[in-house]
């Protein structure tokens, strides 16, 4: 009933509504259902989770399911209260950015309906390190629901330069982990909304980034969050460099600079820049995930992000060695009950013995 319900009736009435504004509107409501004991139950009570046992360890980290809220929903950290009763085992809250970053000129989302993918170009539009710290330290989540952040290099002047850059990254760092918050940091070298600035998606700078990244003294965690669109020697020399770096793994990944790969690139507004999400991210990103789990065997945590808007979607992320999943579009394509989906289908697979033992770092049903 719920799935017909949003197809049927409440996605054709939010699609006509400009994407930026949805989203903060979903946002404001999530945040205030989030805060109190009723608006909580009412969520679980639609889109909780209540399958065979789906939870998973890894990284020493317990997730009620193995699918996760990847960064950009939720920038500002609003939305701890109320994910864990919409089926999701936890959240990616970011990025964010030592700086507060007002984020790019609007419109900075755009739906592309028939390619199933959202033009994103936000600019990091978040409120700053120390705001978002402040409200996440103030939140109560379950046990087995996980709080990462993901840190990016503000979009500002300031920042433009590598050392400026790696600076700030380290400030945001330092920032989470004096205030304890954060279960796990992931890095993500692979924005591309950011303009006028080094890129970290490059061995050297990257190298540099985590060698300073790696004095911030702390227990959580450490992933890196891909590029998709480097070729995989490429793609290779910056897994070597984050493996030699000691990071537990890599989130694969980010959106999809490659206009062409939308199964109706016709759809992209000629004056966008940003990448895309959704359905144009999904095949190549399983074939990084897989091909990983190839090159590195156990040694990396593998999180499959990328155009997953079903439960086999997910399937193939896990079974091309995926130890947990991340997604935004597929909640905003398919509708909020697919994160129950996923997670029965996974519960289902990973105890009958039919998913691959992803990586050594994962236990619970694996
Ligand atoms: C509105 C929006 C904002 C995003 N912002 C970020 C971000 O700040 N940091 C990041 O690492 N990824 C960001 N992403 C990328 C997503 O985390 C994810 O990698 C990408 O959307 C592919 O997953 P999906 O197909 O399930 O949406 C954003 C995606 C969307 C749709």
């Amino acid at each position: 009933m719920l799935p017909f319900l949003y197809q049927k009736v409440l996605k054709p009435v939010l699609f006509r509504f400009d994407p930026e504004w949805v989203h903060d509107g979903f946002v404001a409501m999530g945040d205030l259902l989030g805060r109190t004991g009723a608006g909580r139950g009412l969520i679980s009570a639609m889109y909780g989770y209540r399958g065979p046992d789906a939870s998973v360890t890894v990284d020493g980290l317990r997730y009620r399911t193995p699918v996760v809220l990847a960064a950009g929903f939720d920038y500002n950290g609003r939305l701890a209260g109320v994910l864990p009763g919409m089926g999701f085992g936890g959240v990616e809250v970011g990025s964010v950015t030592a700086l507060p970053t007002p984020g790019n000129d609007p419109p900075r989302l755009q739906r592309m309906v028939r390619s199933r993918s959202i033009v994103v170009n936000k600019g990091l539009r978040n409120e700053g390190v120390e705001a978002v710290t402040r409200r996440l330290d103030s939140v109560e989540t379950p046990d087995d629901f996980v709080l990462g952040v993901s840190i990016a290099r503000s979009n500002r002047e300031e920042a433009a330069s590598e050392e400026g850059g790696i600076e700030d990254y380290a400030r945001s760092l330092e920032h989470l982990v004096a205030a304890g918050v954060g279960d796990f940091y992931t890095i993500n070298i692979s924005c591309p909304n950011v303009h006028g600035g080094e890129s970290f998606a490059e061995p050297q700078r990257l190298r540099k980034l985590l060698q300073r990244l790696d004095r911030v003294e702390h227990d959580r965690p450490v992933y890196a969050k891909m590029p998709i669109n480097p070729p995989w020697e490429e793609f290779q020399r910056l897994g070597d460099v984050i493996e030699a770096a000691g990071l537990q793994g890599m989130i694969i990944g980010n959106l999809n600079k490659d206009y062409e790969s939308a199964a109706y690139p016709e759809e992209a507004p000629s004056s966008y820049q940003g990448g895309l999400s959704g359905l144009p991210c999904r095949e190549r990103s399983t074939e990084l995930v897989a091909r990983s789990r190839e090159a590195w065997g156990d040694r990396f945590t593998l999180i499959g992000c990328g155009g997953i808007l079903s439960a086999e979607d997910a399937m193939e992320k896990f079974q091309a060695g995926a130890d947990l999943v991340h997604l935004i579009s597929g909640m905003i394509f398919t509708g909020p009950h697919l994160m129950g989906e996923i997670a029965e289908a996974w519960a289902r697979e990973s105890q009958g013995g039919a998913l691959p033992i992803a990586s050594g770092r994962t236990s619970g049903q694996r």
